[in-house]
Parts: C-alpha cells; sequence; structure tokens
C-alpha cells in the first residue's frame, strides 16, 4: 500500500515522496521574469524535501498575468531565467513543475497586499490592460468587464500556450499543469455560469468544454511523451447551477484520452463568494471522487496541513499525491518533519549541509 513517503513514478518522472509545493503566486516578477526571490521560494521548499515543487500560475501572453507581477513564459528570453530554478530544484532531489496559465477577466489586478491602497483593478496609466473571457461579463464590479473571445482570438491564445509549452520543456521543467481552474479563462469556459457564447464554445457541455480539450491536445503534441501532463481544474464552482463533480468526472475522463497523466482537483473561483464549507481536507472528496470514477491519478489539495492527515489520504486512496499551499509558505522543511511524525525517517532526504540538524530524527 503506498504511503505519503512512497516514490511515486508517473512516466518516467519519480518523485521521492508523493508531498508537492502547490503552485502559488509570489507576485515579485518583473516582466514575467524569475528572480532571485523565486529561486530561494522554489529553491527552499526542495531543500525542505518536497517530491514535487510547482512554480506558481505563469503566464502564456502578457495579458494572461493575474497581476504586473506575476511569473510570464511568454519570451524566448524567459528559458534561461527558469533554467537556473529548474537546475536548482533537481540538484536537491526534487521535480520541478510549472503551472501554465491565462488569467482571462481575472487579469489586470493588484497583488493582495497593493489592494489595500489602490483597490483591485491597474489602470491603464498603473500599467494595466483590456481582459478577454468567453463572454463579456466581469468578475465582480472591480474587475474590468472582459472583452468576448472571437474564434481567431481564441486560437491565437492557444497557440500561445503551445509556445509556452516548448518554453517549459526547454526551461528543464519536468512537471507541467495547465490552470484550468480558479475563475481564469479555460475554468470561465467550461463553467455554465459565466460562458454564454452561442458558438462552438458556449451552451453544450461538449461546448464549454472546447477550449480545455484543445488546449490541452495542443500542449500535449508539445510536451515529451515520457514527461507527466497535468491539468488543475476546479472540481466544483460551489455554486447552485455551477459546474459540478459530476461534471468534472466526465471532463477528466476526456482529458484522461487527450493523454493528460494527472488531475489536480482544486475547487471554486470563478464567484467572488461561493458558499464553502471550509475545514481540513475540504476538497478531498473530489479527488478521491476522480480518483475512482475517471480512473485517473490525482492531487488532492486544500487544507493539508499535517503529516498523518497527508498519509492518511494516500494510505485510502484519496489522492495520488498531496499539494500543499499555506502550511508550506509557514514551514519549507514540512516533508522532512512529516517524515517523522508518520514514522518513515529512514525516507528522510536531508541535504548533507543540514545533515546536523536532523541527526537525532535519523
Ligand atoms: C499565496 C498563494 C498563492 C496562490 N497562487 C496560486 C497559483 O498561482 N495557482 C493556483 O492554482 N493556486 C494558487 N493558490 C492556491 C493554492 O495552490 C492552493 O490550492 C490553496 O491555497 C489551498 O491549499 P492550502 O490549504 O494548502 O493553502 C495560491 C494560494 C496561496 C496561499
Amino acid at each position: 500500500m503506498p504511503h505519503l513517503f512512497s516514490p511515486l513514478t508517473i512516466k518516467d518522472i519519480t518523485l521521492r515522496n508523493r508531498i508537492g509545493v502547490s503552485p502559488m503566486c509570489q507576485y515579485s516578477a518583473e516582466d514575467g521574469f524569475p528572480n532571485d526571490w523565486h529561486l530561494v521560494h522554489l529553491g527552499s521548499r526542495a531543500v525542505g524535501g518536497a517530491g514535487l515543487v510547482i512554480a506558481e500560475a505563469s503566464a502564456v501572453e502578457p495579458r494572461g498575468r493575474i497581476s504586473p507581477d506575476d511569473l510570464g513564459i511568454y519570451s524566448e528570453k524567459h528559458i534561461e531565467a527558469y533554467q537556473r530554478v529548474t537546475r536548482f530544484i533537481k540538484d536537491q532531489g526534487a521535480v520541478p513543475g510549472i503551472q501554465l496559465a491565462h488569467a482571462g477577466r481575472k487579469a489586470s489586478t493588484y497583488a493582495p497586499w497593493k489592494q489595500k491602497d489602490y483597490g483591485v483593478n491597474v489602470s491603464d496609466d498603473q500599467g494595466g490592460w483590456d481582459v478577454v473571457g468567453p463572454s463579456a461579463i466581469p468578475f465582480s464590479e472591480q474587475h474590468r468587464t472582459p472583452q468576448e473571445l472571437s474564434i481567431e482570438e481564441i486560437q491565437e491564445i492557444q497557440e500561445a500556450f503551445r509556445q509556452a509549452t516548448v518554453r517549459t520543456r526547454e526551461s528543464g521543467f519536468q512537471w507541467v499543469e495547465f490552470h484550468a481552474a480558479h475563475g481564469y479563462l479555460a475554468h470561465s469556459f467550461y463553467s455554465p455560469l459565466v460562458n454564454e457564447r452561442t458558438d462552438q464554445y458556449g451552451g453544450s457541455f461538449e461546448n464549454r468544454i472546447r477550449f480545455v480539450i484543445e488546449t490541452t491536445r495542443i500542449m500535449r503534441q508539445e510536451w515529451p511523451d515520457h514527461l507527466s501532463f497535468t491539468v488543475r481544474i476546479s472540481s466544483s464552482d460551489w455554486v447552485e447551477g455551477g459546474w459540478t463533480i459530476e461534471d468534472s468526472i466526465e471532463l477528466s475522463k476526456r482529458l484522461k484520452e487527450e493523454g493528460v497523466d494527472l488531475i489536480d482537483c482544486s475547487a471554486g473561483g470563478n464567484t467572488p463568494n461561493p458558499s464553502i464549507d471550509v475545514g481540513p481536507g475540504y476538497q478531498v472528496s473530489f479527488s478521491e471522487q476522480i480518483r475512482h470514477s475517471a480512473d485517473i491519478a490525482t492531487a488532492a489539495v486544500g487544507l493539508i496541513n499535517q503529516g498523518m492527515q497527508a498519509d492518511d489520504h494516500i494510505r485510502n486512496g484519496r489522492a495520488d499525491i498531496v499539494l500543499m499551499a499555506r502550511e508550506m509558505l509557514r514551514d519549507p522543511y514540512f516533508p522532512l518533519k512529516a517524515s517523522h511524525d508518520v514514522h518513515q525517517t529512514d525516507k528522510l532526504d536531508v541535504p548533507p549541509q543540514y545533515e546536523r540538524g536532523w541527526t537525532r530524527w535519523k
């Protein structure tokens, strides 16, 4: 029976354990470039023992950034800057991953800590930009109203995803995640709440999932067969009349047919105030249902903060890997400590430089 510290092999990639760093925007980039902050942020979690370290939502075109300070991978010049990060993560025994994203109608906003002074929307004179979506419905009163994408513009964005996938490969990443969750572009296409299109990208389930399926197909062709291709979805809108877990199971089956290796089961983000019963592991049941009903590997995420809790999810087949965000901010060494909590200290992978700090636990 696999447990939290069992290696996980998907295609030719083996993670040393089942703990991954969930993608987390750092709002610390300039023109999309990773810098010293990203190297230290991602690198220290690799030092801390995570099996997988996924870099934040990284935009495939400048317009697809959530904020002006987001990472991007929209030019050849970005590649060298990412190579520095991926090299270090690999040197520490972790697998470097990245989340490729387009923020759609939720783009052109300030970093959270700047919103206190400036509000949400970045105005044109502060470097903001026009945003796009499936339909001209703003996310909230504080967001810009998106321009409805034409078919030709949809294809241009899909081409941007293709090119970003090639750059991702050249940057040395071994795991890619297509961000199709949290109300960003792909999710706003498949959710019935904000897609009012009457062409082949709107209306029926088949039409609404067309953008995510086609884009996955385009990206998968550019991503080596032997490396992991994954998709983060919002398993539920948490809103009456919205996208449901049943829809997610069906979508996951289709994504599996497109060569997707794992579904990262998040939820929400498409409406400002969804009704969520937040508590420990509150999204894990989505991962469990998708894993069993769509017969595909899954990641569980959302308030998984303890070693025993995480181990229990893996041992009981609710997920193949757990992803952690906020706990990783508090404690980059969570995996090393968790190996002690779950009595797997022989699996401790401590860098030799830090060995003396952990010998009592070996
Ligand atoms: C600072 C921060 C930034 C985040 N940025 C992203 C992101 O870039 N992409 C994404 O899919 N989710 C993002 N999330 C959501 C997390 O990946 C994760 O799904 C969520 O926080 C729930 O996990 P947790 O309870 O372990 O924090 C972010 C969360 C935090 C706290």
